[in-house]
């Protein structure tokens, strides 16, 4: 299990809101029910409907049980005050329908944290937008999702948080300005490692020159390594470097729960002493040095530049001037 730290259990308000995507399952699903075990509303911004609402109902159950076990930190509501939206990343249209859905209802918007992702893929795929899979469930519609509720962000009162959920693949790739969305990797020569690597590098990227034009705001950006955690997509990854790095983890113990995969999160959107604070990559709730490419402040560049491309379509004048 590692020597990974707890959370800090605080007082979440009940009009204080999040918003996890992927919020039914793995990681997602014990931040998702902890920031409403502690008060809070969220929202699983999810793909399937009927997983969400098994997984609601899954966290009633165990928030039941936690009360009656008097675990500390937990609220003494009769229900959590989780709710279901539909998002589905494969598709840019369904991230602008949410970001309808979520301004016509009015809400402010607190916490969001970018946590849906899949791992590796058996063949390359593409999009109904064009974009290669990986790239565009980690990272370019999460992108789209950010931008738009920004404003809302910036409107929703002191110490509003983004947190990124990258990994440490990202270490074990490198940024290829020529081939952002990593088309040379066409089969048979197709490495889905690598292109998983890069969606994490591109979200630790986005971070720092998020942070940037954030700067003056009450919105800040953090993102994380959950640590090697036994979910559906770490079973993905049986190639390369990622199969030595997962034996080793098995063999000394340090592979985690769900919920533990969960604290770096958690630790991340609720920390008190971390409002204010930006540009930190944690692992193990420890801030870390992540790969220098991602510092790089033309390789920035070229990825905003190409990602602003890539979402033209869906980034009017009022928030491209909020991505400036
Ligand atoms: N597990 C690890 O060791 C590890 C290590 C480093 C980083 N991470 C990162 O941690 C995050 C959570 O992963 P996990 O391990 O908890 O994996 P998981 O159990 O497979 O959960 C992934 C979540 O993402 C959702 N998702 C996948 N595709 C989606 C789409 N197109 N639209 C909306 N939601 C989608 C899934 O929903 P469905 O149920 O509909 O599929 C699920 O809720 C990911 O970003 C992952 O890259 C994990």
């Amino acid at each position: 299990m590692g020597s990974t730290p707890s959370f800090p259990r605080v007082s979440i308000p009940r009009d204080n809101i999040s918003v996890v995507t992927g919020g039914n399952a793995g990681v997602g699903y014990h931040t998702a029910k902890w920031l409403a075990m502690m008060g809070g509303t969220v929202i699983i911004a999810c793909r399937s409907e009927e997983r969400a609402k098994q997984a609601i109902q899954q966290m009633n159950k165990e928030f039941a049980e936690e009360k009656q076990k008097k675990t500390t930190g937990v609220v003494d509501f009769d229900q959590l005050n989780v709710e279901f939206m539909s998002l589905d990343c494969n598709s840019l249209k369904s991230v602008m329908n949410f970001v309808q859905a979520y301004k016509s209802s009015g809400r402010k918007l607190h916490r969001l944290i970018c946590n849906a992702g899949i791992g590796l893929q058996d063949k390359l795929s593409y999009t109904e937008d064009g974009h290669e899979q990986i790239f565009q469930v980690n990272y370019l519609s999460q992108f789209l999702l950010v931008s738009h509720l920004l404003p809302v962000m910036k409107t929703s009162g002191p110490d509003c948080r983004i947190v990124l959920v990258s990994s440490m693949a990202h270490e074990y790739t490198h940024f290829d300005p020529g081939d952002i969305e990593g088309k040379k990797y066409s089969e048979p020569k197709y490495d889905t490692s690598e292109l998983y690597g890069r969606s994490k590098l591109y979200q630790v990227m986005q971070m720092f020159r998020m942070n940037e034009i954030l700067k003056d705001t009450n919105v800040t950006v953090l993102s994380l390594h959950p640590g090697l955690v036994k979910t559906p997509l770490l079973t993905t990854f049986r190639n390369g470097i990622f199969k030595v790095v997962l034996a080793v983890a098995d063999l000394i113990g340090t592979s985690k729960t769900p919920f533990q995969g969960a604290w770096t999160s958690l630790n991340a959107g609720v920390n008190p002493e971390l409002a204010g604070v930006r540009d930190v990559y944690f692992s193990d709730s420890k801030p870390k040095t992540p790969k220098s490419d991602s510092r790089n402040k033309s390789y920035q560049a070229a990825l905003w530049d190409y990602t602003i491309e890539c979402l033209k379509e869906y980034l009017p004048a009022d928030i491209l001037r909020e991505l400036q």
